[in-house]
């Protein structure tokens, strides 16, 4: 009997370690967009660590033509139909909102996605402002794609109007 907890411990460390690691260290995140209530938006958004930051991707449909806000929320909870329960812009920094490419910006600030006259916007960024790890971590927060352009100044939410979809970044398998 007493033999048996041998094993049990070390295999219990072992769990913990991976439990712990692929957080620590994610190098690709994955959130799947749903619409806020009333809305069609959906599509997904993907992260990845790269050289020169976090290159996000998307691939959306369901828009409004033209300029939408795109940024990640402080919290992962999509649970409520206006979305406001996401929180504010992700803001570790204690800063006011600004562009992705200003000094003066919120960590999730990722600035506008552009969509097509059929509402589809596809494309991709590479941002110094969120990580997969550490302070400026996204993963379990949200990202938010707003009905409005944003535009880049007004703190603290850049005026750009409802929260129209969302999705949980999550952690993704690295291959
Ligand atoms: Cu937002
Ligand atoms: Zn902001």
């Amino acid at each position: 009997m007493k033999r048996a907890w041998l094993g049990v411990v070390p295999a219990l460390v072992i769990a913990v370690g991976f439990a712990v690691a692929p957080g620590k260290n994610c190098t690709k995140a994955v959130a799947v967009v749903h619409p806020a209530k009333g809305q069609a938006v959906s599509g997904v958004v993907k992260f990845e660590k790269s050289d020169g930051g976090t290159k996000v991707s998307w691939d959306l449909a369901g828009l409004t033509p033209g300029k939408h806000g795109f940024h990640i929320h402080e919290f992962g909870d999509c649970n409520c139909d206006d979305l406001k329960c996401t929180g504010g812009h992700f803001n570790p920094d204690g800063k006011k909102h600004g562009g992705p490419t200003a000094p003066e910006r919120h960590a999730g600030d990722l600035g506008n996605i552009e969509a097509d006259a059929k509402g589809m916007s596809k494309g991709e960024m590479v941002d110094k402002g969120i990580t997969l790890s550490g302070d400026h971590s996204v993963v379990g927060r949200a990202v938010i794609v707003h009905a409005k352009e944003d535009d880049l100044t007004t703190d603290p939410t850049g005026n750009a109007g409802d929260r129209i979809a969302s999705g949980v970044i999550g952690i993704a398998k690295e291959e």
